[in-house]
């Protein structure tokens, strides 16, 4: 077996490419996990994912060494008391993930279930917590299974006017689309290095906010425990190897988000998602969700009449190499699920991939 030789559009749900300038991050010279120059990359890691993230006063940011997913458990072990009251809004596969890990971590979850492809509606959320108080509210800013943008700013809002601490998935929104954890008022908050930050996966950012870290839970992880978790990134007491080139990596893609400035960057995502929908609705084809509900990273895209959905995305695959995501659960067979996020959100991708799309995606073929 070789390594791979061919470059590969990934405009999948994530991970995203990663630019070249990231790439050469990932050989700069080996340190170790303690070692004097990688702490203070470190430590500037920290101040600009606050930054990104919009983390306030009192917060403590870091990075997580796994992929997204450590960062929901990081979350969630870390506020959840068995018996916590918990409000989980479930838009599609990763808000039922993160409902499955409050209940794991002893919380009584109530879910409030919304259909796939829809945003939740806040004066539901309302409704719920007037209806049974909850001591953690937890939803998916964006739920990449489908396509939906969630209202975090509302939800959060009225999450705060009900003295509940919210838990907040932005793992395909941070970096792509707007968010500001401190000003929404948002407690806990986690995503990935792999998407709209654009490095390869393997990190996971998260921020605690005063409030969070003030009700913070004794952890039943050891190495999720974000007590132990800041020994290692303030204090530098040892608690794991933690991964050099993810770091440098990870670093040099936000060096590429603060060069672009974040609002810059949003706006980007913004527009290249326009010219997705343009050119699917010139050729007569559609998104699953309203436009009002639409994650612009994430552009969950209806499989048009008489397309084979697998042997499409198998062709775009190996005759042009690139590569979209197929629907998770109900909507298996249903949607493609086409990132368009980090260094991948640009015109001349929508425009490759449409050219491709014409090439394959015939109705019959
Ligand atoms: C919204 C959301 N949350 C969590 C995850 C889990 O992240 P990971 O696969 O990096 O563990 C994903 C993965 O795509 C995701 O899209």
């Amino acid at each position: 077996m070789t390594l791979p030789t061919t470059e590969r559009l990934l405009l999948g749900p994530g991970p995203s490419s990663v630019s070249p300038r990231v790439m050469r991050a990932l050989g700069a010279p080996a340190r170790s996990h303690l070692d004097p120059d990688l702490i203070a990359l470190m430590d500037d890691l920290r101040a600009r994912l606050a930054r990104v993230f919009r983390a306030g006063p009192g917060s403590l940011t870091f990075a997580v060494s796994g992929t997204g997913t450590s960062g929901m458990e990081t979350a969630v072990a870390n506020v959840t008391k068995p018996g916590a009251r918990t409000l989980v809004i479930v838009t599609g596969y990763f808000g039922d993930r993160l409902a499955q890990m409050f209940e794991r971590y002893g919380a009584q979850v109530t879910r409030l279930d919304v259909a796939w492809g829809q945003a939740v509606d806040p004066a539901a959320v309302e409704r719920a917590l007037a209806a049974s108080p909850a001591d953690i509210v937890g939803f998916v800013h964006g739920e990449t299974s489908t396509g939906v943008r969630n209202p975090a700013a509302d939800l959060a809002r009225i999450a705060m006017a009900h003295g509940a601490l919210t838990v907040v998935d932005a793992v395909t929104s941070l970096g792509a689309v707007p968010l500001d954890v401190a000003g929404w008022g948002i407690d806990v908050c986690y995503a990935c290095s792999q998407k709209g930050l654009g490095a390869p996966s393997g990190m996971a950012p998260i921020t605690f906010s005063a409030n969070a870290l003030a009700r913070r839970v004794p952890c039943r992880s050891f190495y999720l425990d974000v007590t132990l978790l800041q020994q290692y990134w303030v204090e530098r007491k040892y608690h794991h190897t933690i991964s050099a080139p993810l770091v440098y990596s990870l670093h040099a893609a936000l060096e590429e988000v603060e060069e672009e400035e974040l609002e810059a960057r949003w706006s980007r995502h913004a527009h290249t998602h326009r010219a997705l929908v343009d050119g699917l609705s010139a050729r007569g084809w559609s998104l699953l969700p309203a436009e009002a509900d639409r994650l612009f990273s994430l552009n969950a895209v209806n499989v048009p009449a008489g397309v084979n959905d697998a042997a499409a995305r198998v062709a775009l695959r190996d005759l042009h190499q690139i590569e979209i995501g197929a629907g998770l659960g109900p909507l298996a067979g249903k949607i493609w699920r086409v990132g368009l996020m980090g260094s991948g959100a640009t015109a001349a991708n929508v425009t490759r991939l449409l050219a491709a799309l014409d090439d394959v995606a015939k109705p019959g073929a």
